[in-house]
């Protein structure tokens, strides 16, 4: 156990041999700045003042050459060796009301979407605690590094923790859970982590935009608005993007939920040309920002964004809604799956 010291902060913590520094600050109730806890978006780096730590990944995408230049490291990515003072830019993000647990969960099954995603459904003797568009650390046997999925169903008593996910093309930890992984299986779990939930106290109406499996967190938004009657006066606009019509899954999802369409209406979209042709596509052919642009038009800063997918997709729909549209930023929620 070592203790971590924020510089110019009263605040300090202890950081066992199974947590990073990241971790084990959230546990403690601490804020430090982040976003994926993958070591991806470099949001969390940090300067070491005093002590020793243990990169648990060589060269993260999230620290440019110039960062490893001038000794920044991720917390996300390091584990102390001895006590540390470590210090941070400022952070101004919001404290979500649940402490991630580390816990084992059982798998229960799948159920395919389309060709490539399925949503896969996990087990745990224990409640599950979260907020709609937060995501899970999955520990996958013989991976390295932990992989984030965020959830798509809701908080329950029955422990029941789902996530869609996408079959990437060589990815090794969605390898492990498409073709290696057996109904029965314990696999470990660690969280709810996130910053881009659902906020519950906002009167604006709802935005939600989704890309490939960054549906998830979006339907988990979407089922939290369609069930619990706080939400029952505020309308949910979805927008999905797949590249093809054969991605677009949204329909049959979206038939499942109690909703009717006033409260919840959603916009598919697709952007391959050619594969929207072939498959007899009649929708919409763009991105989906653009699709956004096109429903919504001058009506955008009146709502309350949540978006998730690929960077290329988040960083689009963040130029649309806060260059050509000035929504200020405290209305945007986005997490980008690195
Ligand atoms: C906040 C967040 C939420 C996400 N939610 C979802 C979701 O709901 N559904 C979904 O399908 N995908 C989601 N992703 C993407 C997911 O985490 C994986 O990146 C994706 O499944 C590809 O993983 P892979 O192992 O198949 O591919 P790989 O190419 O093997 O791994 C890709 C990712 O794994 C991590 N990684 C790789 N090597 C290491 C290492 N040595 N140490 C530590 N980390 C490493 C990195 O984050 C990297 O981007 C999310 C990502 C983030 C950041
Ligand atoms: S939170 Fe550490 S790199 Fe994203």
């Amino acid at each position: 156990m070592s203790i971590i010291k924020i510089k110019n902060s009263e605040n300090q913590f202890d950081c066992d041999e199974q947590d990073t520094i990241l971790r084990a600050a959230i546990r403690s109730g601490i804020k430090i700045p982040y976003e994926c806890n993958s070591g991806g978006c470099g949001s969390c780096k940090f300067d070491l003042i005093e002590g020793k730590v243990l990169s648990t990944w060589d060269a993260p995408p999230g620290l440019s050459p110039r960062d490893i230049r001038k000794g920044k490291r991720l917390a996300c990515q390091c584990k102390p060796v001895t006590d540390c003072e470590i210090a941070f830019g400022e952070d101004h993000s919001d404290t979500p009301d649940y402490i991630p647990q580390r816990r084992s969960v059982t798998y229960v099954g799948q159920r395919k979407l389309t060709a490539d995603m399925s949503e896969f459904h996990f087990k745990d003797n224990f409640p599950a605690r979260f907020m709609p568009g937060q995501f899970a650390m999955l520990t996958l046997p013989g991976v390295a590094g932990d992989r984030a999925y965020s959830m798509s169903n809701n908080s329950n008593e029955m422990g029941d923790w789902t996530f869609i996910i996408k079959k990437m093309p060589g990815g090794s930890g969605s390898d492990f859970l498409f073709n290696k992984l057996k109904q029965g299986d314990s696999i470990k779990l660690d969280g709810p982590y996130g910053l881009s939930y659902l906020r519950p106290e906002i009167e604006r109406d709802v935005v939600c935009i989704g890309g490939g499996s960054g549906l998830s967190p979006m339907m988990s938004i979407a089922r939290a608005m369609t069930t619990n009657g706080q939400y029952k006066n505020k309308k949910i606009i979805m927008f999905y993007g797949g590249r093809a019509p054969a991605d677009i899954c949204t329909p049959q999802l979206v038939s499942e939920m109690d909703a009717n369409g006033e409260q919840l209406s959603c916009h598919n979209v697709t952007s391959d040309v050619e594969l929207s042709a072939e498959q007899g596509w009649d929708g919409e052919c763009c991105f989906v920002h653009e699709y956004v642009e096109k429903i919504l038009g001058s009506s955008i800063p009146d709502f309350e964004f949540y978006f998730c997918g690929p960077p290329p997709m988040t960083a689009a729909v963040q130029r649309l809604l806060m260059i050509d549209y000035k929504v200020p930023f405290e209305q945007i929620h986005f997490d980008r799956f690195f």
